[in-house]
């Protein structure tokens, strides 16, 4: 993003202007999450994504859907590789592992295996963790390298020594740290050895750079800062499709997600292969913890998806009590059975949790009539029982079918005027009951002279988020914070996409292993902004003119700190302000923010290689005039923020 601070002194009033006096109280609450995170473990982007594991099919983890497969490992030197269930596996969970052979018994020198990490492995100069486990009777050495896979380079090499039995899973630790960074992330790790002692099986081989905070098991640096520059209230995990699993009836099930990484089995996951559960469960509530994010937390609620397969009552029932135990793991105390596991796992003070979602969109696949009749009262009723304070979600997607007492979650995907045509939805809802919106988007482009067009699911989505759409969910943002009462908070979706293997267009952040691939979309720029001017409360505004081509929402922190946001779509002008704040006197001192872009039509993205930033950010010093008034100008396609 390009930035400037401009330095305006007073600004002459201009006719016509948009003429708004912010009144300094008697406003609606603030919505409590305003704004959020909403994640969806879709094509990598928990594993080879935000998961900082490095090394792609470290376990062999396998299905009936998604057999274990070599892929992506190749042989070094004259090696043979196959998969083993060897007697003695290394865990129950963990059955699978890969076998390391000379060719032949003429085979000579060293042999081994190498991995090409998630489409690349980005090497700096810092220390890599790794470890594997290994059984054999190998009596030399391992070494272990980062090198190029397109030249001779090596950036890190270390030998350590065999401890390998015949009978008995032995793990191997190491750290390695190049002392350079390698040009580009064509990079593989390898494990080599000395051929003519027999065979060597191997597993859970496993390399993790720095990760963010030093968490265990943790996240990529670089992706979670670009979260954390969403200033975002929550995370809503661990999915919606994630959870719901398949027609093999996977669902997420959170008592396989958590314990030594030895002891996950893996789930095929909604997207065409197998999940390595390393981000589980602990780790969802880490990344609440290393954010500063409530955590938001789906449980199944017992339709698997693209089945029109939903449980009977009798068949659901364990499967609430399977829930209360996932309860009560994050939140009893060390005395309880599973809060006693959660201590056992290093982590004996309980986590806190105030938001929890029972399914995702089951109105969808024919379930809204089980979800309505006894599918949702079932866990509702279980969980309210035990945990009056939670706030416990539907999952309808819409505004019908919700208990009493609960909150729904309401999603859409469409196009720019329609979320501009919405944008008094939530001023005229009645207020029997709160909604997250935990999934919004731009999706594809408008429809000439259909200004109420919804998604057409036939035709292409959009690549990337273009202006216009962020402008769009700006103003649907800013009429959720008029609604403070009523919206729990927000959550573009999906957040991820890696641009190696990827589901759904848009996302809010694309990524590849090369940590400067980032792409902040221009949906993310607009939320930044937004999410990161906070207030307390909003305060009633009267105004000269109806809303369009402006929309605004007004805040206040305390007395004489405003913060004003505003979005423009559709101006056949720029729009000119002039803003009276309550208590406001002539030279007090405001803040205005723009964003812009060339048109409506611009994206961020990759090009070559190279991330193509189109959002423009100017920074103006403005002073009231003499009337105590605020006055200035903003263009077509711009979301703007002014604190006093
Ligand atoms: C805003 O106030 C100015 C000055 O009084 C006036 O000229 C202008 O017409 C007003 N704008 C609108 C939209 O009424
Ligand atoms: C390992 O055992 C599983 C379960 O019996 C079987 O499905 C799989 O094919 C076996 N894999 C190998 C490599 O033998
Ligand atoms: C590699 O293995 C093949 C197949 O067993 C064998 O023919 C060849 O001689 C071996 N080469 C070396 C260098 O060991
Ligand atoms: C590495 O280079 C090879 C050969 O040019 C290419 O096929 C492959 O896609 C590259 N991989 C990455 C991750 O850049
Ligand atoms: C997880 O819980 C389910 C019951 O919901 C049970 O069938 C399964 O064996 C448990 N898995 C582990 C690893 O304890
Ligand atoms: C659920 O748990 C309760 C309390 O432990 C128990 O009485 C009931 O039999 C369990 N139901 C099922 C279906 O497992
Ligand atoms: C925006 O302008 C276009 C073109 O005039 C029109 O079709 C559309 O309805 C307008 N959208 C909104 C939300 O006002
Ligand atoms: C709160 O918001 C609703 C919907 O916009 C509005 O009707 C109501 O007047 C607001 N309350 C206050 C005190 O501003
Ligand atoms: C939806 O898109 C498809 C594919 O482009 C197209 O064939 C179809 O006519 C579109 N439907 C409508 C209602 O525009
Ligand atoms: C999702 O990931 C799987 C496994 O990497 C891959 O085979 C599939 O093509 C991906 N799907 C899409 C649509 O990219
Ligand atoms: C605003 O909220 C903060 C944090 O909740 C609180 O400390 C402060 O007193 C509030 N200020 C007003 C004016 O309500
Ligand atoms: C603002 O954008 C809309 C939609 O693209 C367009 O109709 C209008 O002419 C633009 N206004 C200006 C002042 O460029």
């Amino acid at each position: 993003m390009l930035s400037s601070l401009v330095l305006l002194p007073f600004v002459a009033s201009i006719a016509s202007a948009i003429n708004l006096t912010v009144a300094s109280s008697g406003g609606n609450v603030t919505s409590p999450l305003l704004y959020g995170l909403m994640f969806e473990d879709i094509n990598h982007s928990g594993d080879g994504g935000i998961y900082a594991e490095l090394i792609q099919n470290r376990a062999f983890q396998g299905s009936t859907e998604h057999p274990s497969t070599l892929e992506p490992w190749a042989a070094i030197g004259n090696a043979t590789l196959s998969l083993q269930n060897t007697s003695v596996p290394l865990s129950s969970a963990l059955p699978v592992s890969i076998n390391v052979a000379a060719a032949s018994e003429k085979t000579k020198g060293t042999i081994g295996l190498s991995n090409p990490g998630w489409w690349g492995i980005d090497i700096q100069p810092q220390p890599y963790t790794g470890s594997f486990f290994a059984l054999g009777s190998y009596k030399g050495k391992f070494t272990i390298k980062l090198k190029s896979a397109l030249t001779s380079q090596v950036f890190a090499s270390l030998s350590i020594p065999s401890s390998t039995q015949a009978d008995k899973w032995v793990e191997h630790k190491f750290v390695l740290e190049p002392k350079i960074a390698a040009p580009n992330v064509n990079n593989t790790f390898t494990i080599e050895f000395e051929s003519g002692q027999g065979s060597v099986n191997f597993n859970l081989i496993s390399l993790f750079p720095p990760t963010y905070k030093g968490t265990p098991n943790g996240n990529r640096p670089e992706l979670m800062a670009a979260l954390k520059g969403l200033n975002p209230s929550f995370l809503r995990m661990p999915g919606g499709n994630n959870i719901e699993g398949d027609s093999y009836h996977y669902r997420w099930a959170w008592n396989e997600t958590i314990g030594p990484l030895t002891s996950r089995p893996g789930r095929p996951g909604t997207w065409g292969y197998e999940n390595t559960d390393g981000l589980g469960l602990i780790e969802y509530f880490n990344w609440c913890t290393d954010l500063e994010m409530e955590p938001l937390l789906a449980v199944w609620s017992g339709m698997y998806l693209g089945t029109k397969d939903v449980l009977s009552e009798a068949a659901l029932a364990p499967y609430v009590n399977d829930t209360l135990n996932e309860l009560e793991f994050l939140l009893g105390d060390a005395s309880t059975p599973y809060g006693s596991l959660r201590a056992s796992l290093g982590y004996p003070k309980p986590f806190e949790l105030k938001y929890v979602e029972i399914g995702n969109e089951d109105n969808l696949e024919g379930g809204a009539g089980s979800y309505a009749s006894y599918r949702f009262s079932m866990f509702f009723n279980a969980i309210h029982a035990k945990y009056p304070d939670i706030t416990i979600i539907s999952s309808t997607g819409d505004l019908t079918a919700v208990g009493d007492g609960s909150a729904t979650d309401y999603h859409v995907y469409t196009l720019p005027d329609h979320f501009v045509a919405n944008f008094d939805l939530w001023d005229n809802v009645p207020r029997t009951h709160k909604v997250l919106l935990g999934e919004y988007a731009n999706v594809q482009y408008n429809i000439k002279d259909q200004p109420l067009a919804g998604v057409n699911w036939s035709a292409a989505k959009l690549e990337w988020p273009i202006w216009a759409g962020a402008i769009s969910e700006s103003i649907w943002s800013i009429g959720a914070e008029r609604n403070g009462d009523v919206i729990i908070g927000q959550s573009y979706a999906p957040g991820f996409m890696n641009r190696n293997s990827y589901e759904w267009s848009p996302d809010l952040i694309s990524f590849t292993a090369d940590p400067a691939q980032t792409v902040l979309s221009t949906s993310y720029y607009a939320i930044e902004l937004l999410s990161n001017a906070r207030y307390n409360a909003t305060v009633p505004i009267t105004s000269d003119t109806g809303f369009g081509p402006a929309y605004w929402v007004a805040g206040v922190s305390e007395p004489g700190k405003y913060t004003f946001k505003t979005a423009i779509y559709n101006a056949t002008s720029t729009v000119p302000f002039n803003i009276a704040f309550e208590g406001l006197s002539a030279g007090s001192k405001g803040t205005l923010t723009v964003l812009t872009a060339p048109d409506g039509l611009s994206s961020n993205t990759l090009v070559d290689g190279t991330v193509v930033d189109v959002v423009q950010k100017k920074v103006t010093e403005l002073k009231a005039s003499s009337a105590g008034s605020f006055t200035f100008e903003l263009e077509n396609y711009s979301v703007a923020v002014l604190t006093t």
